[in-house]
């Protein structure tokens, strides 16, 4: 039986995505028709993007799942016309590129490399950065992307704390949970990497408050979602110097505005939510393995829970 999957994300992706996903429906076995154009009723599954035309998915009147492209579903999750199963994307691709872009981050941070790049000015600063192993690193966030980047992380030597919802179990990883595993893991930071979803809870999780908890000249790196920060409070922190610096992939409004003042902040580093993408030959594999899974009947993988919201 054939199978119409529906691609329903952004137009000037099919052409990128049509092939390897083809590639990878037709590598399980599975005969689908896959179109950017199929009449609601039709659709069995839908591959989606938050930011998709499609938004209300009450005429998909026999689709069994929205599998989405992107790793964060803050956009789709309360949607209350899907009442179908959600996937999000855990891709390695997606995994990968995100422990390549934090790790780079951390260790510019780490080894003081602005100091150099910016100073070449005659003046020698002999000053050689302290080992890893004495510079505590917390990762909020211990889900596919902030337990990769931890693991790599100690894999350099780093101190690493993690902090998760539930408690988590990760070698080499200081793991906590709960309000008073977030105030242990922050005091710990010198370094802190946000890869939280943005939730009803995980809004604004750091505040003046939280920002406090940091130790004097900690540096934040946030790959994860623009709204985990408080942004009056970070700039505060920021100009009276309790925060160094703060690389900022994602922001609350994007692309930022130009005229916005992160952009101009002296101790902000603004990266335009590159940190990482899904990757299409290896998110295609993830999409036609559910298709498969939702074909013979076995559970989806990559489930959202709508309850938590992530
Ligand atoms: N900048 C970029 O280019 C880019 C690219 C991809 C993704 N992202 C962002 O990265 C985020 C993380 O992605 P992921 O795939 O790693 O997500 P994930 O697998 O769902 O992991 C989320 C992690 O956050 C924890 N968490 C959620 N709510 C929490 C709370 N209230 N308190 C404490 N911990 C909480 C979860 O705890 P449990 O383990 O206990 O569930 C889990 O460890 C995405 O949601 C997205 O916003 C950014």
């Amino acid at each position: 039986m054939t199978v119409n999957v529906l691609f329903a994300a952004r137009p000037d992706h099919w052409r990128i995505y049509e092939a390897p996903l083809k590639k990878a429906l037709s590598d399980r076995g599975v005969a689908a028709n896959l179109s950017p154009d199929l009449a609601p009723e039709e659709v069995d599954y839908i591959v989606y993007s938050p930011n998709s035309t499609v938004q209300d998915f009450t005429p998909y009147s026999r689709t069994k799942a929205v599998l989405n492209l992107w790793a964060g579903v803050e956009n789709i999750v309360d949607n209350p016309t899907l009442r179908i199963p959600l996937a999000r994307m855990v891709d390695h691709g997606l995994t990968q590129g995100m422990v390549e872009w934090v790790t780079g981050h951390v260790l510019r941070h780490h080894l003081g490399m602005d100091r150099h790049i910016l100073g070449q000015d005659g003046e020698w600063r002999a000053d050689a950065p302290p080992l890893a192993s004495h510079r505590r690193v917390t990762v909020l966030g211990l889900g596919a992307l902030g337990e990769a980047c931890a693991r790599m992380l100690v894999r350099l030597g780093f101190a690493v704390t993690g902090w998760s919802r539930r408690p988590k179990d990760i070698p080499g990883v200081s793991c906590l949970s709960g309000d008073v595993g977030l105030h242990a893991a922050l005091k710990a930071a010198d370094i802190l990497v946000l890869l939280l979803p943005l939730t009803d809870e995980t809004e604004n999780l750091l505040n003046a408050d939280t920002l406090a908890l940091l130790p004097e000249g900690a540096v934040i790196v946030n790959p994860g979602r623009g709204p985990l920060i408080d942004d009056d409070a970070l700039i505060a922190a920021l100009d009276r110097g309790h925060v160094a610096h703060a690389t900022l992939d994602v922001f609350r409004v994007e692309p930022l505005p130009a005229e916005h003042q992160f952009w101009a902040h002296p101790k902000i580093t603004v990266t335009p939510h590159i940190a990482s993408e899904t990757r299409p030959e290896t998110a295609a594999e993830v999409i036609a393995e559910n298709i498969r899974r939702g074909e013979s009947g076995e559970p989806f993988l990559h489930l959202v829970d709508r309850e938590s919201g992530y």
